[in-house]
């Protein structure tokens, strides 16, 4: 058997995309391992999912250092301790610095519960709601050094409804989100993913997707 690509998770909050990744690792659709988990937050339920799975986890509490290089330094050092090959942001609520840009180059993966490039940052469910967008999304991409800016590996597209809320809507994300995010990471363990300028070709590609979706229905 082939080894297994050692994966590193950064969470800051409940970590159900972290869970979902665990999951997928255990049950075999990915080919890996979670070689460490950190969060930047003592009471992340991240870290709480990662004890409960038996994995190696660390809080590395930003407020402990006075710049975003040295928390990066000691976060890197961390991962490459450990032997990560490539780190996946799960809800991880900071920016990174070229400092962690350089050290895994190529090898940063985020989740982002919108349809990128629309609606990057933060609260984004409430912005696509206000814009009247009728649908919305999640995106795998890779992490560049801008917000959400990387070249896209995955999305999924989720219908907004007329009664949705922030949270009905954040909720249907999350589901998808749960399914996209280890499709990603199986596709770059299994060595698919060929990143082109923004381009992200898959190879051997997968069945195309369905022609178009309409909301409201034809
Ligand atoms: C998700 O919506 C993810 O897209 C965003 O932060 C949220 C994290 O949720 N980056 P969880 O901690 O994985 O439950």
């Amino acid at each position: 058997m082939s080894k297994k690509l050692r994966l590193g998770a950064l969470a800051s909050g409940g970590g159900t995309n972290l869970q979902a990744i665990i999951d997928r690792c255990q049950d075999g659709s990915i080919d890996a391992e979670i070689a460490l988990v950190i969060s930047n937050n003592p009471d992340a339920g991240a870290l709480e999912r990662a004890r409960r799975a038996g994995l190696k986890c660390l809080c590395i509490d930003h407020r402990e250092f006075s710049s975003r290089q040295d928390y990066d330094r000691a976060v890197v050092k961390a991962l490459q301790d450990a032997g990560v090959e490539l780190v996946t942001l799960a809800g991880f609520m900071r920016l990174i610095s070229e400092v962690f840009l350089e050290a895994f180059s190529g090898r940063i993966m985020n989740i982002h519960p919108a349809l990128l490039p629309a609606f990057p940052g933060l609260h984004v469910q409430r912005k696509a709601l206000e814009y009247g967008a009728r649908f919305s999304g999640c995106t795998v991409h890779f992490v560049d050094g801008g917000v959400d800016t990387g070249p896209i590996i995955i999305q999924a597209v989720v219908p907004i409804r007329d009664n949705d809320t922030e949270d009905s809507l954040a909720a249907r994300i999350l589901e998808q989100e749960h399914l996209i995010y280890p499709q990603a990471i199986q596709l770059f363990s299994q060595g698919r993913l060929q990143v082109n300028g923004r381009r992200v070709k898959i190879e051997p590609p997968l069945e195309p997707s369905p022609a178009a979706l309409v909301n409201p229905p034809l």
